[in-house]
């Protein structure tokens, strides 16, 4: 597998610090040190399907191809208006695909996921070009009363193009079941038999647990993937790691023994825009020129399940 077009799209209404301190007990200067965030964007009136599409086709055409060439398509989502049919398939409708289409929900860690699935497509020889993205909207997963989580996270979709190649060196996926540190509940139909007691409840977050959890996972990750291809954290150019936190990205850093010049971050303009993060910030990177063929490329990142996901890739554009 590799990669040969990237494409991401945010929603219009960028929300500040300063905008919530209007209707939360919080402060900016509590968000940023905590956090590294300045603000993020939320979706207003876009729909997160044409989010996706926009990010997808401006992948599509950055990869040199056209909606029609696309042979399947896989959609990283948590939650967006429908619960059935996927995303994926009403990306493939608006964008003017034809192909199979499937979603993944394995929280932030998802993109990574079906990176990963799309890599096992490829060598089956059932695919030739993936469209590979992740489309997030958890700002409408959250209590906007609940200062402890409301701030952290921001909408949006990135997406990427991918082909036979030899990009990928290595992917590792962890999955521990631990429902209990991070979860968000919807309400489902009522039925005439339903006997058990069912309420929705936004998203609850232990950030404490989350954050070392987070953070021992994914640095196990890069270095078990590291170890298993012979290369040392300074051979790797970026690391494109899940934008939850500033702190939880420093501390990897730390943990790798490199200085930040290899850490990448969009987390002070976009918040946490969940699996969607790890393509965003690579789109920037590609459009900012700053991938050189040859390059070696970490994407880790980790959510709720717990999910863990990493992969080293070469940049072969
Ligand atoms: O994408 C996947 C998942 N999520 C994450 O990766 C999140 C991981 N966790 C984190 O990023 C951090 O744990 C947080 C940013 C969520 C919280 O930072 P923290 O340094 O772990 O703070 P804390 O939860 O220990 O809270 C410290 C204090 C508490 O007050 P008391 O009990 O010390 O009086 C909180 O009530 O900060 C308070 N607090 C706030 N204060 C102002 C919590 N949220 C806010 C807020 N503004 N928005």
């Amino acid at each position: 597998m590799k990669i040969i077009g990237t494409g991401r799209a945010n929603p219009a209404v960028v929300v500040t610090n300063s905008m919530l301190e209007q209707f939360l007990d919080t402060s900016d200067e509590w968000i940023r040190e905590r956090t590294g965030m300045a603000e993020r964007r939320v979706i207003s009136s876009e729909k997160l399907e044409d989010l996706a599409a926009e990010a997808s086709l401006k992948a599509i055409e950055d990869a040199g191809l056209t909606p029609a060439d696309i042979d399947y398509i896989i959609c990283s989502n948590v939650v967006n208006e429908y619960a059935t049919p996927g995303l994926s398939c009403i990306v493939q409708g608006i964008i003017g695909a034809t192909c199979a289409c499937i979603d993944v929900n394995a929280a932030c860690s998802g993109f990574i996921y079906a990176l990963d699935m799309a890599d096992d497509r490829l060598k089956s020889g059932k695919a030739k070009n993936i469209l590979v993205l992740a489309a997030e909207e958890p700002s409408r997963m959250v209590d906007w009363k609940d200062r402890s989580v409301c701030v952290l996270f921001g909408d949006g979709a990135g997406a990427v193009v991918v082909t036979e190649g030899e990009g990928m060196i290595g992917s590792r996926l962890t999955t521990v079941s631990k429902t209990d540190c991070l979860h968000y509940f919807r309400t489902l139909e009522p039925t005439p038999y339903i006997t058990k007691e069912e309420e929705g409840k936004p998203m609850y977050m232990n950030g404490r647990e989350v954050f070392k959890t987070a953070v021992l996972s994914s640095s196990r990750d890069i270095k078990t993937l590291l170890d298993a291809a012979g290369l040392k954290p300074e051979d790797i150019k970026y690391y494109v790691l899940h934008q939850a936190n500033m702190r939880i990205i420093e501390a990897i850093c730390n943990h790798l023994g490199l200085d930040m010049s290899h850490f990448p971050h969009n987390v002070d303009r976009y918040g946490n825009t969940s699996s969607a993060s790890v393509p965003i910030l690579l789109d920037e990177l590609n459009r900012e020129g700053k991938l050189q063929k040859g390059d070696k490329l970490v994407f880790s990142a980790f959510g709720a399940g717990f999910t863990t996901g990493a992969c080293i890739i070469e940049w072969t554009k």
